[in-house]
């Protein structure tokens, strides 16, 4: 059985697979650790395993390879990608800096490692709020996602620029898809990822990361929960709750660059070694000194 395979040999080449919360349901379970951004990084900065297979999209593949420099990294799937990274390049963000020296530039994640390079220090969606407050007396330019800047400014009333960047899983939520969602389980709590429009996560009763959304559920004495993000974290979220039910906020809330990798290709990975994540040595370093004061900060 091709899981038995994948295990045996992870074992053989000292490998650690990594999943997010919205790759699919085999690939979480075969996975050593499934978690957020945050989580998977630091587990990506901590692990003594030789190699690591990271079951996502590449700007977190890249993450853990600027995190430990050492490791072979391997993403899968070379072409799953992040549309919300590719709004955003050196040259602009460059071009930007220029022109405005005095912003400290906070760098979401979800972004290459030149922009994290470029950048003064990097958030997460479960750490943003508490690394924007360390520098509330400072103007700051958030990057690229409009909709998690959006929402730090206007929260911590604070003097922020924002990229036009987004989601596009998250910024087609809409407030009709809330009513809609209400009106069919009015006893359900809503909980939603910081990546939809600020007009969504005003409706909502819980804001968080995907994995703030599973302890929050979790530990919830409340069974019902209208979820607003990506589709996949309803494997976890059932898994841990079976007693518990979980609604979608829409049918539209998938990410196909999440949804690339099978099991089939975790196999394939690690049997030839592909494909392998490179960063230019002075690229790494300075993006991992974003990444660094991250970690430090949150
Ligand atoms: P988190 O897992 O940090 O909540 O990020 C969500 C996301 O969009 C990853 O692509
Ligand atoms: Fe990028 Fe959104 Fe997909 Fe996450 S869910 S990888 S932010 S497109």
């Amino acid at each position: 059985m091709l899981t038995e395979k994948i295990k045996a040999l992870k074992i053989e080449k000292d490998a650690v697979i990594l999943a997010h919360y919205y790759q699919t349901g085999d690939v979480q379970d075969i996975a050593d650790y499934v978690g957020d951004s945050l989580e998977l990084s630091r587990i990506a900065a901590a692990t003594d395993k030789k190699m690591i297979v990271f079951c996502g999209v590449n700007f977190m593949a890249e993450t853990a390879k600027i995190l430990s420099p050492d490791k072979k990294v391997l993403l899968p799937v070379e072409k799953a990608g992040c549309p919300m990274a590719m709004m955003i390049n050196k040259k602009r963000l460059e071009d930007y800096r220029r022109a405005n020296p005095e912003r400290i530039v906070v760098c979401y994640v979800n972004s290459y490692a030149e922009v994290k390079a470029l950048s003064d220090v990097c958030v997460t969606s479960s750490n943003a709020e508490k690394i924007v407050k360390h520098f509330r007396d400072k103007k700051m330019l958030y990057i690229p996602d409009k909709n998690l800047g959006s929402y730090v400014k206007k929260k911590y009333n604070l003097d922020m620029e924002l990229w036009p960047g987004y989601c596009h899983v998250h910024n087609n939520l809409n407030l009709a898809d809330v009513e809609k969602a209400r009106e069919e389980h009015p006893d359900a709590l809503f909980l939603v990822h910081p990546e939809a429009p600020l007009a969504v996560i005003e409706q909502a009763d819980f804001v968080g990361s995907t994995k703030g959304i599973i302890e929050y559920a979790s530990a919830s004495d409340k069974k019902r929960f209208i979820i607003g993000t990506e589709q996949g974290i309803l494997h976890p979220l059932k898994k841990n709750n079976p007693d518990k039910e979980f609604f979608p906020l829409s049918t539209r809330m998938t990410c196909y660059n999440m949804k690339y990798t099978t099991l089939e290709d975790v196999y394939n990975a690690l049997l030839n070694e592909t494909h392998e994540i490179t960063i230019d040595p002075e690229i790494q370093k300075a993006a991992k000194k974003s990444l660094d004061l991250m970690l430090e900060l949150s």
